[in-house]
């Protein structure tokens, strides 16, 4: 299954290779050049003193058999663990995961270049002249990211998929969006906020697999840091806030959270393989596992909207609803230092037999 050595292209979405996004945003110069906001300024020393190389770093000779699974987890839990509608033979059970794996990483390399076309706006767009410089570090950081998740997908996986429809609508909105402050919240607060969960429950889902691992050790970092520079910077635009201005910010967040909580359901994948749509997918909405899993990826949104202010009554009500409003009493990312996983996380995954993270 490995396709080591024979890099294939990745499959488009229906709209073709190219698609422009109009966006009317406008571009602010600063003349004053002033640094007063110490915390952006130590981000951003962080940011230059931890910057890596993809091709020199990452040991891009180690082969990746991308059926294998991790020890912890065999092939088999998924049939007891995960109450599937029907029970997988061991060939499903291997053909599954690295449709999965291909999906995922597919998915994480468009995010990744939603987050380089953001972060490049936000350079723009920003006033303060500490954010337009730690912007800039991230944009280094986000070209990092594409180029590695491109290169394991085209050289290490057997196929990749096209950008998940409302994974593109979230992006598309992001991009769309002239305010500022939106272009933080639903990029560095909210998809890099999941990103950053579902990196760490990628890397602990897959010790075996030591490219992956190395690969997610490194982006987990850069994503830590730039989860921080959306709490750093929002943190004092919001304190003076108005009620209207309060709402749209709401709008944005529950309207996210919806797009990711329960949309990304891997209809793609279930398509692919021939199964029955409905039926996977309404297995993966009722599901306690699959449900747990998913809330999750909220573990690290929550903490970084309660300190932000944003965990106002009517977010605080959508959060309920899909339960993951008990995340708030997590630390939220100004206190992150790289890996460091949520205590929810950990303790789900120690329940599996993961072993803990070792950097
Ligand atoms: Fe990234
Ligand atoms: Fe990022």
């Amino acid at each position: 299954m490995s396709t080591n050595g024979h890099p294939h292209a990745l499959p488009l979405p229906p709209a073709g290779s190219l698609e422009s996004v109009t966006e009317t945003s406008a571009t602010v110069f600063n003349w004053k050049y002033d640094l007063p906001r110490e915390p952006l300024n130590a981000l951003y020393e962080k940011g230059k003193r931890l910057q890596w190389n993809a091709s020199t770093d990452i040991d891009w000779s180690i082969d990746v058999d991308p059926e294998v699974f991790p020890e912890f987890f065999p092939a088999e839990a998924f049939n007891t663990m995960l109450d599937p509608p029907r029970k997988l033979g061991l060939k499903e059970l291997k053909t599954l995961r690295v449709n999965q794996l291909g999906w995922m990483l597919s998915q994480f390399l468009h995010g990744e270049q939603g987050a380089l076309l953001a972060t490049a706006q936000i350079v723009n767009t920003v006033p303060w002249t500490e954010a337009k410089f730690y912007a800039a570090s991230q944009v280094a950081d986000e070209a990092r990211h594409v180029e590695v998740y491109r290169r394991y997908l085209t050289e290490k996986l057997p196929f990749g998929f096209p950008v998940n429809p409302h994974l593109h609508t979230l992006l598309s909105d992001i991009i769309r969006e002239p305010r500022w402050d939106m272009t933080y919240l639903g990029m560095q607060i909210m998809v890099e906020g999941l990103a950053l969960a579902a990196f760490g429950m990628m890397y602990l889902m897959n010790p075996h697999e030591r490219l992956l691992h190395q690969i997610t050790n490194y982006v987990i970092k850069d994503e830590a840091r730039h989860v921080a520079f959306g709490v750093l910077s929002l943190e004092e635009f919001y304190r003076g806030i108005s009620s209207t201005e309060l709402r749209d910010r709401e709008d944005l967040v529950i309207e996210a959270a919806h797009l990711m909580r329960d949309r990304l359901l891997m209809h793609e994948v279930w398509e692919r393989l021939g199964w029955d749509v409905d039926e996977w997918v309404g297995w993966s909405l009722r599901t306690p596992f699959m449900t747990g899993f998913r809330q999750l990826l909220f573990s690290k949104i929550v903490p970084n909207l309660k300190r932000l202010g944003l965990l106002t009554p009517r977010v605080r009500d959508a959060f309920e609803k899909i339960g993951v409003l008990h995340f708030e009493s997590m630390p939220d990312s100004t206190q992150d230092e790289g890996i460091t996983l949520p205590p929810a996380i950990a303790m789900f995954l120690s329940q599996m037999g993961a072993p803990p993270p070792t950097s």
